[in-house]
């Protein structure tokens, strides 16, 4: 049954232009970035889905705040102005502003991880693990079982296995387990949302063991919206209220702001408590690495841009239709009969490519074969959220086998029209009627040895 495209609450003050290449140019273009799709240009793409970070069209409150940024080095007014934001909105003490996400994690991390400590999560987001590895410790996922079958259209998928959790934690050893990390929604998952009676739980057991508690709240918003749509008790509990107590489970947040907070470039890092001694080490190392603790890597008015973000990011208005239009997506792929990770998430339409091509074995990165085949049809960039991503074991530098091979289709907030929805879905229509002429996949012919998708260079296996 087609799904009704939720009309958006704003209307467009300003456009750019957006250019389309014939098919063989894109394929010289692509076979030109070495099949990687973070080799493209941007201009080269006509629907930019490679991610929803840092891709956002802003407000013209925002751009009239970036007038206002106060660019002043220390205690900058648009610095007060976002700390007043993330007090009111999270609840918690100390807010410390970073450049992005990965920033806010190579603050922390290293001031609670170590050799041979472990931190667990419902699943680390590639820079994220990347950092609990880089400070000398290993990333333990633990998600639901619900979360690693697309087809099961269970509530609530990017939770946490909390008798895992606590089964890894008396393997391991309490006293060696760093942190706990509850990611919101659950992007490697597919954008899956965590409920709060998950939140509940989690939290408990963190408290029972003394392990602290981090969650990476890149995508807040969208979370608390699927709380309040499909846990019970949240009906008729305003959003902000629902993030409040969402936040009041956790000790500490690392978040890139590039996503809900509805801005280019900006993180944040959170303490629930102000004057523990964990906040006098964030400083100092943000000192070192990001800047003097009130700007962190921001610019005033990029901070002041950030401030109004937050705000704007958790309208009821805005998620409500951010959230339908990946309804309206994933209902013309239910139409089609696609495969993705069901129900839809908050961030993108994750494309089951397993099911697409099932003959096509991990080895060869079905999800990136999938990818390359949408730039090729329709110009749209998308990427691999499988075992391309991610990547080798670091012990035995074997290829792991993901759970999941995911095309991840992520939706930048408040850029692109239902026509563009269109195109997305017919595009994929036209791969799968013809996904049988689609025989082998992908070979990695170089490769850095971490974050290697970024950069890694493939060819198409021939036979
Ligand atoms: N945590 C999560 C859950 C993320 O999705 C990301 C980034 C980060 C942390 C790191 O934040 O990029 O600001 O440094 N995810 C982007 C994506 C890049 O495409 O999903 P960052």
């Amino acid at each position: 049954m087609a799904v009704k495209y939720t009309p958006e609450p704003f209307r467009i003050k300003s456009v750019e232009r957006i250019k389309m290449l014939t098919r063989s140019e894109r394929e010289q273009k692509i076979a030109a970035a070495n099949y990687n799709l973070f080799g493209l240009r941007g201009e080269d793409c006509y629907i930019d889905l490679l991610t929803d970070s840092g891709t956002n069209a802003m407000s013209v409150e925002q751009w009239a705040g970036v007038m206002r940024g106060d660019e002043a080095y220390a205690g900058a007014t648009s610095y007060y102005k976002l700390e007043a934001a993330g007090r009111d909105i999270f609840g918690y003490g100390y807010i410390q502003p970073v450049h992005q996400g990965r920033a806010a994690e190579k603050v922390l991390m290293p001031l609670l991880l170590g050799k041979g400590k472990y931190a667990i999560s419902n699943m680390f987001f590639d820079t994220t693990r990347a950092h609990v590895e880089l400070a000398g410790a290993r990333a333990l996922d633990c998600v639901v079982a619900a979360a690693k079958n697309p087809s099961v259209r269970a509530p609530f998928k990017g939770n946490m296995d909390v008798a895992q959790m606590e089964k890894l934690i008396n393997e391991y050893g309490a006293e060696n387990i760093g942190m706990v990390v509850l990611t919101v929604t659950n992007n490697s998952a597919g954008g899956q949302p965590v409920s709060m009676q998950n939140f509940r739980e989690v939290s408990a057991v963190c408290k029972k063991y003394s392990i602290p508690l981090n969650i990476d709240a890149a995508r807040y918003a969208e979370n608390a919206f699927f709380i309040k749509r499909d846990e019970k008790e949240f009906q008729n509990t305003p959003i902000k209220e629902i993030i409040r107590q969402m936040f009041s489970y956790g000790d500490m947040f690392t978040m890139s702001a590039k996503k809900d907070s509805i801005v280019n470039m900006g993180g944040l890092l959170g303490v629930k408590e102000a004057e523990s001694p964990l906040v006098l080490k964030i400083k100092a190392n943000c000192i070192s690495y990001e800047g003097f603790y009130t700007y962190g890597g921001l610019s005033g008015r990029e901070m002041e841009a950030l401030a109004i973000g937050l705000y704007e990011g958790i309208d009821e208005d805005f998620l409500r239709y951010r959230i339908g239009q990946l309804e309206y997506l994933a209902g013309r792929l239910d139409d089609a009969g696609i495969a993705y990770q069901s129900p839809v998430g908050g961030h993108g339409v994750f494309v089951d490519a397993k099911a697409m091509f099932p003959h096509i074995p991990y080895s060869e990165f079905p999800a990136q074969a999938l990818a390359i085949e949408l730039y090729k049809e329709a110009g749209i960039r998308s990427c691999d959220i499988g075992s391309y991503m991610l990547g080798n074991d670091p012990d035995t530098g074997a290829q792991l086998e993901a759970d999941f091979e995911f095309t991840r289709l992520a939706i930048p907030r408040r850029v692109y029209t239902q026509a563009h929805f269109d195109i997305m879905a017919e595009a994929l229509i036209s791969i799968k009627a013809a996904s049988g002429k689609i025989k082998r996949g992908y070979r990695i012919v170089w490769e850095p040895p971490i974050l290697r998708h970024f950069q890694a260079r493939l060819e198409p296996i021939s036979g």
